[in-house]
This record gives C-alpha cells, sequence and structure tokens, in this order.
C-alpha cells in the first residue's frame, strides 16, 4: 500500500501542468468536477462585468440585490448606478425625502421593494446606529430580504459560507445533475438548498457564488451554450437531450386581466392624483382617478357607470382626448387600460385625490403604464 501510494506520488504529474488536468478531472467526483470546473471556468472565461461584483460594501450589494431580485442585470446597472450616485450610504435614504427615493426607483416596478428598502434603511440608521448587519441571521431580518438576498449579502460583503440559489442556479443544478424534482414546491427548495449548500466552496463562498450565477446567466442559459460548456461531459441534461426539460416547475402562472381606465381630470390647469396605497401593485406610486374593472368597457359604458357618475353627479365636464389602449405585463396580471383627458370647470367629488399643478406632478414617481402615457 505504502508502496502503490509512493509510486502513484511520483508519477502523478504537479497540480495545472499538463497532464495533472486530464489525471485529476478523470478521478474527480461529480461534485468536485463540478466545483472545480465552475472556478476554472471563472477564473478564466468569465467575462461578465458589473459594477457591484467583487464590491464588499454590504449597503452597495444590498442595493444591487434587491434591484436584480426581478429586474434583469441589463436594465438594473442604470437604476442602480444612479440610485448609488445620490444615495451613496444608508443614512443619505433614512434622511431623503420618501417620493424622492421612489423617483429614483419609478419604472423598475415591484415598488415594494423600494418601501422595504426605505423602512430598512431607517432600522439600520436609527436602531443599529447606521451600521449594516454583519451575519446572515440579522441580514435575514431586513424587510424585503429572503433567504437568497441574504446568502448572496453575507457571502460576497463577509465571505460568510451561505449558498445562494436563484433562477441560475436552480438551472445549474438541475441540468448538471439531472435533477426531476421541482424547483417550486417545498419539497424541491428543501433538495436544492441542501445540495446548493453542501457544494459550496465554504472557504470561497462569494466567489463560488457569484460564478455559479455568472455561469448560469452566461453558459447554461435557458437557451444552453453546451457545445462550449466545461461541465458537458458530466452534465446529465446534456448528455440525455434534457436541457429543454429541466428543470422542472410544478405550477403554471395564470394571469389575472385588468383594466384600468384613468380619468385625467383638469381642472383650472391642474389635475387630479393619488399616492397609491395598500399591498397592490404600484405601491407608493402616484395615480390620476381610477376607474378599475376586470374587463374591457366601451367609453359610453364607462361614463354610465357607477364610479364616474359619482364623480362628476351632475358637474358639466368636456372630452379633451381618449387614448389609444396601453398595456403592460407584468408576472402574474395583464394590465390594460385608457386615459380619458377631461376638463371640468368645477371641483370634482373625489376623496384622497389632491389637486396639483403639472410643475408638483413632474416631481412625482408614477407607474410605467402611466409615463408611457404621459410621455406619449
Ligand atoms: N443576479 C443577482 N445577483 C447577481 C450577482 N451578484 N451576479 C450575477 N447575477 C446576479
Amino acid at each position: 500500500m505504502v508502496i502503490t501510494n509512493l509510486i502513484i506520488l511520483f508519477i502523478k504529474p504537479k497540480p495545472n501542468k499538463g497532464l495533472f488536468k486530464v489525471w485529476d478531472l478523470a478521478i474527480m467526483n461529480n461534485r468536485k468536477f463540478f466545483v472545480y470546473q465552475l472556478l476554472q471556468w471563472n477564473k478564466r472565461d468569465n467575462t461578465r462585468e458589473m459594477p457591484w461584483k467583487y464590491e464588499i460594501d454590504p449597503y452597495k450589494i444590498w442595493i444591487s440585490e434587491i434591484i436584480l431580485q426581478q429586474t434583469r442585470v441589463g436594465q438594473g446597472l442604470e437604476y442602480y448606478n444612479r440610485f448609488i450616485k445620490r444615495f451613496p450610504n444608508v443614512q443619505d435614504i433614512a434622511l431623503a425625502d420618501e417620493d424622492e427615493v421612489f423617483k429614483f426607483w419609478e419604472g423598475l416596478g415591484y415598488y415594494s421593494r423600494c418601501k422595504n428598502i426605505i423602512a430598512s434603511a431607517n432600522y439600520i440608521y436609527k436602531v443599529l446606529k447606521g451600521i449594516f448587519p454583519n451575519n446572515y441571521e440579522e441580514i435575514l431580518q431586513l424587510k424585503g430580504v429572503g433567504s437568497y438576498t441574504a446568502s448572496a449579502i453575507a457571502s460576497f460583503a463577509y465571505n460568510l459560507p451561505h449558498a445562494v440559489l436563484d433562477g441560475n442556479v436552480y438551472r445549474v443544478l438541475s441540468r448538471y445533475f439531472g435533477i426531476k424534482n421541482p424547483i417550486d414546491n417545498t419539497e424541491g427548495k428543501k433538495y436544492y438548498s441542501s445540495l446548493a449548500h453542501e457544494l459550496l466552496d465554504k472557504k470561497k463562498a462569494g466567489i463560488y457564488n457569484q460564478s455559479i450565477m455568472d455561469f448560469g446567466a452566461t453558459v447554461c442559459k435557458p437557451l444552453p451554450l453546451c457545445t462550449i460548456c466545461p461541465l458537458n461531459t458530466k452534465c446529465v441534461a446534456f448528455l440525455n437531450e434534457l436541457t429543454q426539460v429541466l428543470p422542472v416547475k410544478e405550477k403554471s402562472i395564470v394571469k389575472r386581466n385588468r383594466w384600468m381606465y384613468y380619468l385625467v381630470v383638469e381642472c383650472r390647469k391642474n389635475f387630479y392624483v393619488k399616492k397609491r396605497e395598500g399591498k397592490d401593485i404600484w405601491q407608493n406610486l402616484y395615480e390620476f382617478i381610477l376607474i378599475e374593472k376586470n374587463k374591457e368597457l366601451s367609453i359610453n359604458k364607462l361614463q354610465a357607470s357607477k364610479e364616474f357618475v359619482s364623480i362628476f353627479g351632475k358637474n358639466l365636464f368636456s372630452i379633451k382626448n381618449i387614448s389609444r389602449v396601453y398595456r403592460q405585463q407584468l408576472t402574474h396580471q395583464i394590465i390594460q387600460g385608457r386615459f380619458l383627458h377631461l376638463i371640468s370647470k368645477k371641483q370634482v367629488d373625489v376623496k384622497d385625490y389632491q389637486l396639483l399643478s403639472p410643475e408638483k406632478i413632474k416631481k412625482l414617481p408614477f407607474p410605467k403604464f402611466i409615463n408611457t402615457y404621459l410621455r406619449d
């Protein structure tokens, strides 16, 4: 035994020298191969550049991760740069006017993210004396931060051993290991979570997490680049033509249809607007007078509706313009609607709406749906 080991020691080539790779890769088990190749790929071939990459300020990482929760990198980049320029640290958000913070989020969607950032910034500033939490459990306590985001912040900022699991990681793991468990039920999530944790290179948690996400985003994409993939010799999906089957999802999304009829009521050169409250979409953004329906209505039917009648009563108004139909797809909803620019000499009967000048309105944050109309 001792002799065999000695022989192997002598004939085994030195690490990173020619034959080592062939030798060691051949005898590596699937998991080791996976981690090794991923880190090698990151060192040699990962050309993805993003301003938050290798950032270690937890505040900046937090903002980037919240932006990327529901936004593609391409769109998020510009928002991130503008946001960080205006609010370079947590205190700048805590001391700013809420409407201004929302103005910097305007157009990004999922506005509860911005609301949570403001709440967490206030909490860090006031309760934690401006010091960002430095461990997973406390990071997880921040509003809007789930296990993915807490792992990303903990590993990127502090190199703590927490594995990230986002859409990219699910795709890479399910394909390489040929996992058929759905990624959207509790059991499946648990399975992936423990596998991800076992695979994590605990000493290089930040780099490993960044590598697997970038790999999923640039090589193991929904339409993957299998021919140039350094994992293809052991990838179950590639070897069995399953790349378009994996990962498996259990639930399909049924989209809700919403019709928004906005009455852009002008009264002495001012307009009625209101801040949206509650748990619905476009939280904390402003809007014109809204009549919402779950199906399309003709303009005549809209004018005869009880909502419309209760707003105008016997007041006279004139119609300046009726817009085309605007449409926006959200993950779970299809929003459609029209804008009716109406002129009224007298004030109309609406609660909670303020009559504001166009100059004031310009400073307020609006949903993209409304801004598209305003720009047209
Ligand atoms: N998606 C979300 N966060 C990311 C990051 N830090 N790198 C790559 N993709 C990401």
